[in-house]
């Protein structure tokens, strides 16, 4: 589980770990990495760290060695790792453009490319990869993020077609507008609270826990026969006006 110690993605892990996954808790922070293996455990989960860079790629190759030696298999990989960088266009340097990219979609492409490898040695797998709406829409100001995230979908798709025969099925799910830390500024922005009450079906932001329900479904045998699929959950922004 990429990005698991905090936001959108500590939600996830406490959902797959109360369902009875043992969850590889990843991110940078260490601090918060075992604030969230604290977190698992108290819910009676098991979950473990796993520090690491997604974009360091040495490190990458060492951990999934260290999984294969370790269990010996991977049943679920779930990207979720995303950052973004507001700037205009013209306002970005092409080495902060290139490192969006790295984090957001090449890495992701690589720890599908790793995961997959271990899941065909056990003939089946679920890779859930986290996108945004931004995935399929598009705001200005937003183009690296965009461009990622819109790369990340087709890459579901792609990779869905690839190993459909091997048992492995990948799909996605695209979170709209959720009132995590790293939105804490806009969330306390009363005029944006007003224009998503308009411009929801549900009227509201999300709460970090209602984007678990849908990474669940593409991880239990209820989706055995879904792939390639990306999935909003967005409380009805992409299908309302
Ligand atoms: N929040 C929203 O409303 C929203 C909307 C649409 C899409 N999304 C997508 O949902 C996902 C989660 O969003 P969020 O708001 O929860 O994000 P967040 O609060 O910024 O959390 C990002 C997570 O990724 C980890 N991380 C960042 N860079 C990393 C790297 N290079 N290597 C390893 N770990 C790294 C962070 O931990 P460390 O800092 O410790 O590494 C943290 O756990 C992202 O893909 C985001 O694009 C979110």
């Amino acid at each position: 589980m990429t990005g698991g110690n905090r936001g959108l993605g500590l939600e996830i892990v406490k959902a797959l770990a109360s369902a009875g996954a043992f969850v590889l808790i990843n991110g940078r922070n260490q601090e918060n990495l075992d604030r969230a293996v604290t977190a698992v455990k108290s819910l009676g989960g098991s979950a473990s760290p796993l520090q690491l860079d997604i974009t360091d790629e040495a490190a990458v190759e060492k951990a999934f060695n260290s999984i294969r030696e370790q269990y010996g298999r991977l049943d679920i990989l779930v990207n979720n790792v995303g950052m973004r960088d507001r700037r205009g266009l013209f306002k970005f340097e092409m080495d902060a453009v290139r490192h969006l990219v790295e984090t957001d979609l090449i890495a992701p492409f690589n720890l599908c490319r790793k995961a997959a490898q271990l899941m065909i040695e056990n003939g089946e797998g679920r890779i859930i990869n986290i996108t945004s709406i931004a995935g399929s829409i598009a705001g200005a100001g937003d183009a690296a993020y965009t461009a990622a995230k819109g790369g990340l979908e087709a890459l579901t798709r792609a990779l869905a077609a690839e190993l459909g025969t091997y048992g492995i099925t990948v799909n996605g799910v695209a979170p709209g507008f959720f009132a995590t830390e790293s939105n804490a500024d806009i969330v306390a922005d009363r005029e944006i609270a007003a224009w998503l009450q308009k411009r929801t079906s549900l009227g509201r932001w999300g709460e970090p826990k209602e984007i678990a329900g849908a990474v669940i479904f593409f991880a239990s045998t209820a989706a055995s026969y879904v792939t390639g699929q990306v999935l909003a959950v967005d409380g009805g922004y992409l299908t309302h006006f």
